[in-house]
């Protein structure tokens, strides 16, 4: 593969084409229609999505002049590589004369539109003004380092520009160093030179090396390879490679320029796609531009699939402004819009290969679904839904409410961004419907979710319906002075505002009293006495103050407190009937640092009480006092781990007291 590039003198051509453009803009000013014809996703937008930058060669005469360009440039890029304002030539057109108007331009436009800026070009043999190729070598070197000093610190707070490619081009085709002046006057040594001055003049921009014909895998690009390696071995600061990516369809697409990008990556390097342009041999037909756009979608998967590429820099983006005919004889159209700034197939490509739908989304978000709602009141209700997906992205969600229980009319009642909803303004005791539907960038809506019917509270008067009773009460985690405790959710017609958490001390008898409120199906109380027992249980409350009946008893009891122990134990009631009750489960918890082998439980029946049945421990009684020992198969017990063991006892009719005082010790 041979691509012929020819550097014709710069200044002459770019005042000819800067003429033409002028008369070109001119007249064909009142035929513009200044927008783009696309609604598509913006390209920066889809690629900040994907955490890379696109960004442009930006030309200082139609961001000065041309609506038309800056619209797009603002628009569709998140970054800016100037394509001439930073040379040499431009920033010290003569020994320490130097010029920023071009460049402090680029940079005002970036900063104003949230876009970085890539410097372009420190040391480089094209562009650069005579007064330096005559130079002697300390001469070369000091004006070298002179002017890296100064523009690259001209730059170095200011928080648009980001990085600099500090030496271009110095590579020839055979992956030998090119025989420019500076390589002529100075060695190679004038690379490592370059970024170290570069680094002392800005610490944190990233510095890097460009060059072209370096995307696949080839003679020129392992020797750039080699390089990047060596420089770094030595402590040379080359953070960044760019591959500039100048393309041509008669060329061939470099297959091999993901594998490519990895092996620098793998050199700890970033890498860039630094000036994109894929021409084609002109005049366009619709073939060369289906061409055209397959090269441009491999160009960005190629950056997409390399985590180190930082992003794609397309140099320039209307042919408009190319420089590609000046250079390429018969060459040409190789942007991604037309004279005229209309999208072509290749700005289709890049858009959709960032992710977006260019051609008109018509695909709408999925359903959203188990709308719900809580924490009714008499004047407001909080909706939550499970979000909608889509190709394009879900924009946002409207929320539909109709009134009453059936009949009437769903209407927008407000959208939101997130998958909740909080609507306010309603009447006391009132119904209403909601229902959500999702929608998309592109303006499509998905279908309506399920409906849900809500009431509002009457400030006491309304609703009368208390919660179902909370259930399976239980504890667990117990220390000495703690205990963690879980439940089964009630349910309530207007919504369960929360639970109030009831305490009983020791294992019969007292009075329960709130401990806590709760908003979850779950509550861990604190402060507790060591070796102690307490009962618990939980009863829910809805938002018109309607309170349940109370859960299941739960008998806690607190450890040692640090002294002995080694286990601690919980007891729960699972059932219970008019003359009898089975415990179960009974949790012994190893709470020591060290493994232990067996466990007893001790734990008193109240008077009249019988054990009729155990599993899992062995169970003597002496009096009121039952001894559990572990079964064979559940004594081993490491830190933390619990096993568990049950027994069903009788009770004389209509006693409706348990078990209690439970107590854990291993020998
Ligand atoms: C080109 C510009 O696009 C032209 O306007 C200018 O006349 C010549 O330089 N490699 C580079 C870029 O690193 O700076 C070149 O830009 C294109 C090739």
């Amino acid at each position: 593969m041979t691509q012929h590039r020819v550097h014709v003198p710069k200044t002459r051509r770019r005042l000819a084409a800067l003429a033409a453009v002028s008369l070109v803009s001119a007249l064909a000013v009142p035929l513009l229609s200044a927008t783009p014809a696309t609604a598509a996703t913006p390209l920066r937008t889809l690629a900040a999505a994907k955490g890379k930058f696109i960004g442009f060669a930006g030309a200082t005469g139609p961001l000065a002049d041309e609506a038309a360009y800056r619209t797009i440039a603002q628009t569709e890029f998140n970054q800016i590589t100037a394509e001439n304002a930073m040379k040499w030539e431009s920033t010290e057109p003569s020994d320490n004369n130097y010029t920023w108007s071009g460049a402090d331009q680029i940079v005002a436009f970036a900063a104003a539109n949230n876009q970085q800026v890539h410097g372009h070009t420190l040391v480089w043999h094209s562009q650069t003004p005579g007064w330096v190729q005559g130079l002697g070598a300390t001469a070369m070197r000091t004006a070298m380092q002179d002017h890296i000093a100064t523009v690259v610190g001209r730059y170095a707070n200011n928080a648009s520009l980001v990085s600099w490619d500090v030496v271009n081009e110095v590579f020839d085709e055979n992956g030998g160093f090119r025989t420019s002046f500076w390589y002529n006057t100075l060695g190679q040594s004038f690379i490592a030179d370059a970024f170290r001055y570069a680094r002392a003049a800005d610490p944190n921009a990233k510095l890097c090396i460009n060059d072209y014909n370096v995307e696949g895998i080839n003679a020129k690009s392992t020797a750039m390879y080699n390089l990047v390696q060596s420089l770094r071995a030595q402590n040379v600061p080359v953070d960044c490679v760019g591959f500039q990516s100048h393309l041509a369809t008669q060329y061939g697409f470099p297959g091999d320029m993901r594998q490519n990008l990895e092996r620098f990556a793998a050199l700890g390097v970033e890498v860039r796609i630094t000036e994109l342009d894929i021409r084609i041999q002109t005049p366009r037909t619709s073939a060369k531009d289906t061409t055209q756009a397959t090269y441009y979608t491999n160009a960005v998967n190629a950056c997409l699939a390399v985590p180190a590429c930082s992003g794609i820099t397309i140099w320039g983006f209307t042919d408009k402004y190319s420089w590609v005919p000046d250079t390429f004889p018969s060459e040409g159209a190789a942007l991604l819009y037309d004279e005229n700034y209309q999208p072509k197939p290749a700005y289709t490509a890049v858009n959709t290969a960032l992710g977006g739908s260019p051609t008109g989304d018509t695909q709408a978000p999925t359903t959203p679904s188990s709308l719900a709602a809580s924490g009714v009141t008499s004047s407001s209700v909080n909706l939550s839904w499970t979000a909608s997906t889509d190709n394009v992205g879900v924009a946002g969600y409207d929320i539909l409410r109709a009134p009453g229980t059936s009949g009437g009319t769903f209407a927008s009642v407000g959208t939101s961004t997130t998958a909740s909803f909080s609507n306010t303004g309603l009447s006391a005791n009132t119904s209403y419907r909601y229902q959500v539907r999702a929608r998309d960038a592109a303006g499509n809506t998905s279908a309506v979710s399920n409906t849900v019917t809500v009431t509002t509270t009457g400030g006491g008067t309304g609703d009368t319906q208390a919660p179902s009773t909370p259930s399976s009460l239980a504890a667990a985690g117990t220390t000495s002075s703690s205990t963690n405790l879980t439940w089964t959710a009630s349910t309530d017609n207007v919504g369960v505002t929360g639970y109030d958490i009831l305490r009983a001390p020791g294992t019969s008898g007292g009075t329960f009293t709130s401990v806590g409120t709760s908003t979850t199906t779950s509550f861990s109380n604190t402060g507790l006495s060591a070796n102690t027992s307490y009962r618990y249980q939980v009863r829910a409350r809805d938002a018109a103050g309607n309170v349940s009946a109370v859960s299941n008893t739960v008998t806690v009891t607190t450890t040692g407190g640090g002294t002995g122990g080694g286990c601690s134990v919980t007891a729960t009631v699972q059932t219970q009937w008019n003359n009898g009750y089975v415990m179960q489960p009974v949790t012994v918890t190893n709470t020591g640092t060290s493994a232990i082998s067996s466990w007893t439980v001790t734990f008193t029946l109240p008077s009249g009480h019988a054990v009729t049945g155990q599993w899992n421990a062995v169970l003597t009684t002496g009096g009121q006092t039952v001894t559990a020992k572990n079964a064979p198969h559940n004594g081993a017990l490491a830190p933390s781990a619990s096993t568990t063991f049950g027994f069903q006892a009788s009770r004389p009719n209509g006693d409706t007291a348990t078990a209690g005082t439970f107590t854990c010790t291993t020998p």
